[in-house]
C-alpha cells in the first residue's frame, strides 16, 4: 500500500472532529472552574455534583457515596470515557434527558478537549494533590466571588476557624426581620428574605453550636448562615421583638 496514502489518512483519523486534536489541559485547568463550584476532584468529596476522582471508566451515576443522582443518569448505561464525556460535556440535556446537572453545556469542541485533557490526568487514582488542590481554590475563589466578593481574598472556608465578624453568637427574630449578633458585637439586621439558613456536615463545616455567616449575592443585602446540623437552627433562633 502507498506509504503516503496511510500516513494521509493516520492524520484525518486524528484531527477527526469527534476526538479533536489532543486538547491543551493546562487551558482545560481553567475551564475546570466552571464545574469546581458543584465538583470537587477529591475521592468521594461530593457537592453539588459527585466527585469526579477515578471518572474514567465509571459507570454513570455510580459513585455509591453520592446520594443525590438523578434515576435518568442511572439508568441511562453509559460508561464515562473520552467519546460519552465529550456527548456528555456538548449538552447534558440531549444525551441524558432528565438528568439534573444544571449545565447547558460547552459547544466550542476544543474547549471541551482542552477540559477532558485536564480531567483525564486529574481524576486518575492518586492524581497530584496540589493539582486538586489549585483547581478547588479556583473554584473556591469563583464561589466567593459569587457571594459577593467579601471574603478579603483566601480561598479559607474552614468554616471552624472563623474571623469573629463571621461567627454567629446570637439570631433573633422579630416579624419580617432578623438580628445577627457575632462573635464581634456586631449586630446586623436582615429582611427575612434575604438570609438563608444552611447546614455543613463536611469537615470543613463550622462547630456544633458555632454556626457561621457568609455573606451571599452581589448586592451585600444577603447572607447565608451555615450550621453544622438542622437541629441547631431553629434552637438558636430567638423569636422576640
Ligand atoms: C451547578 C452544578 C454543576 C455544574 C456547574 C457542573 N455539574 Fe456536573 N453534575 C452536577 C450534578 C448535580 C450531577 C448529577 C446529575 C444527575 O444525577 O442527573 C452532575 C454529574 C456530572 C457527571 C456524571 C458523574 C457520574 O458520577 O456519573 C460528570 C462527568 C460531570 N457532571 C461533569 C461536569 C463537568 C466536567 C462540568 C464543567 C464543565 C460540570 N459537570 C458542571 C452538577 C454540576
Amino acid at each position: 500500500m502507498n506509504k503516503l496514502v496511510v500516513t494521509a489518512l493516520s492524520t484525518i483519523a486524528l484531527l477527526s472532529p469527534a476526538m479533536g486534536e489532543p486538547g491543551d489541559s493546562a487551558r482545560g485547568e481553567r475551564d475546570f472552574r466552571v464545574c469546581a463550584p458543584c465538583h470537587s476532584l477529591e475521592p468521594d468529596r461530593n457537592m453539588t455534583g459527585p466527585s469526579l476522582a477515578g471518572l474514567w471508566g465509571r459507570k454513570a451515576g455510580s459513585l455509591p457515596s453520592f446520594e443525590r443522582y438523578s434515576d435518568a443518569l442511572k439508568s441511562s448505561g453509559i460508561i464515562w470515557d473520552d467519546r460519552s464525556l465529550d456527548g456528555w460535556l456538548t449538552d447534558p440535556e440531549r444525551m441524558v434527558p432528565d438528568n439534573e446537572m444544571p449545565f447547558k453545556g460547552i459547544k466550542d469542541a476544543s474547549d471541551r478537549a482542552d477540559l477532558l485533557a485536564f480531567l483525564k490526568e486529574a481524576t486518575k487514582p492518586g492524581a497530584a494533590p496540589q493539582r486538586n488542590a489549585r483547581a478547588q481554590m479556583g473554584a473556591k475563589g469563583a464561589m466567593m466571588g459569587a457571594m459577593g466578593g467579601m471574603m478579603g481574598g483566601g480561598g479559607d472556608t474552614n468554616l471552624k476557624s472563623l474571623d469573629p465578624a463571621r461567627q454567629v453568637k446570637a439570631i433573633t427574630y422579630c416579624h419580617d426581620s432578623y438580628r445577627v449578633t457575632t462573635a464581634n458585637g456586631k449586630t446586623r439586621h436582615f429582611w427575612d428574605h434575604n438570609l438563608r439558613f444552611m447546614t455543613d456536615s463536611s469537615k470543613g463545616g463550622p462547630e456544633s453550636g458555632a454556626p457561621a455567616i457568609m455573606p451571599a449575592g452581589m448586592l451585600g443585602d444577603r447572607a447565608a448562615i451555615i450550621f453544622a446540623a438542622p437541629d441547631e437552627i431553629t434552637k438558636m433562633i430567638e423569636q422576640r421583638c
